[in-house]
């Protein structure tokens, strides 16, 4: 049996808009922090004959757990990928858990596609005698979902000419996740990456991206958390604007999310001071704070964030 843990990663600056769907070819550089506190797990299980199987989860866990019939085809699908690269004949029987909910914003394919390839370098290094650096299975992940390269690292820049460099953040860094709603995500980032080509706002994208990036870089090393969170902010509303602005528009935002972000907004006009914010495709909102700042994160909470629930690295 071959098991293998994976982390999920936040983009702060977005991978949004693919150059090549087929090898997930990003259009330009986008940057992650690694969320080691929201994980998947992934068990392969050598079994006879050749077709490999999917096993459901323990009635047990909660099935908003559970990956959805096109999620699992295409897991199945990179294993199939993965073993056809190395010619690995052996077939396998893979079950998957995710700590935190899937399919509804969260980034499980990241995790997800970074534990199985991962579980599979196992795999081939047992079976039969080959490893595969980090480098290699971060690239043979992205095939599977390009954002899962970044989970191999603590930080990464992933760049459109499939470089990825480790990227070191702050120690004192802390990650919450506000949990807006319950839903699963009607529109997949796969079909959000082809949509946002169509949008008016995407012509100039890979410039605006590109210089966020380096004004991220500058900001970061100059730790202006201030302008880290000006930065952080137009960028995230800059990918939900090409949502809102493709042909057809298409939303993840929900009362929920507008709620919260207008707290946050809230407790920056009145103590010139906050957590860095970010969205993903999801209703979610991620909040980033500093380990000095928990008085500030008990204020956001009077102002109404208890009432949501959260995920945290705490
Ligand atoms: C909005 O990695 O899920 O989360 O390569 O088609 O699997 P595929 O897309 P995916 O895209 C993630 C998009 C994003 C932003 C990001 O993580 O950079």
């Amino acid at each position: 049996m071959f098991v293998a843990t994976a982390p999920a990663n936040i983009a702060l600056i977005k991978y949004m808009g693919k150059s090549c769907d087929r090898e997930n070819i990003p259009t330009h550089s986008s940057l992650s922090w690694t969320l080691n506190h929201l994980t998947t797990t992934v068990q392969l299980k050598p079994k006879a004959g050749d077709e490999d199987t999917w096993s459901p989860l323990e009635k047990s866990q909660s099935s908003h757990q559970q990956l959805s019939q096109f999620g699992q085809q295409r897991f199945l699908k990179h294993l199939i990928y993965l073993k056809n690269q190395f010619q690995l004949g052996q077939a396998f029987d893979v079950q998957s858990h995710n700590n935190f909910p899937s399919e509804s914003g969260l980034a499980s394919s990241a995790s997800s596609f970074a534990a199985l390839t991962k579980a599979f370098a196992k795999a081939l290094q047992e079976i039969k005698g080959e490893d595969l650096s980090l480098q290699q299975c971060a690239k043979l992940s992205r095939k599977g979902s390009g954002s899962s390269c970044r989970s191999f690292f603590s930080g990464c820049l992933w760049k459109p000419d499939g470089q990825l460099c480790p990227i070191d953040f702050p120690k004192d860094w802390r990650h919450v996740v506000v949990l807006v709603c319950k839903d699963k995500k009607t529109i997949s980032s796969l079909q959000a990456h082809k949509r946002v080509l169509t949008s008016p706002l995407y012509k100039g994208r890979v410039n605006r991206a590109e210089k966020r990036l380096q004004d991220f870089m500058a900001q970061l090393k100059a730790e202006d958390w201030g302008r880290l969170h000006q930065t952080l902010k137009a960028e995230f509303w800059d990918m939900m604007g090409l949502f809102h602005t493709s042909f057809p528009s298409f939303s993840y935002l929900k009362p929920g999310s507008i709620e919260v972000l207008n707290m946050v907004d809230q407790l920056w006009a009145d103590a010139k001071e906050g957590p860095l914010v970010t969205m993903d495709a999801g209703p979610h909102v991620h909040l980033i704070w500093r380990d000095d700042q928990m008085a500030l994160m008990s204020k956001l909470k009077s102002l109404g964030l208890e009432n949501f629930p959260t995920l945290s690295s705490f």
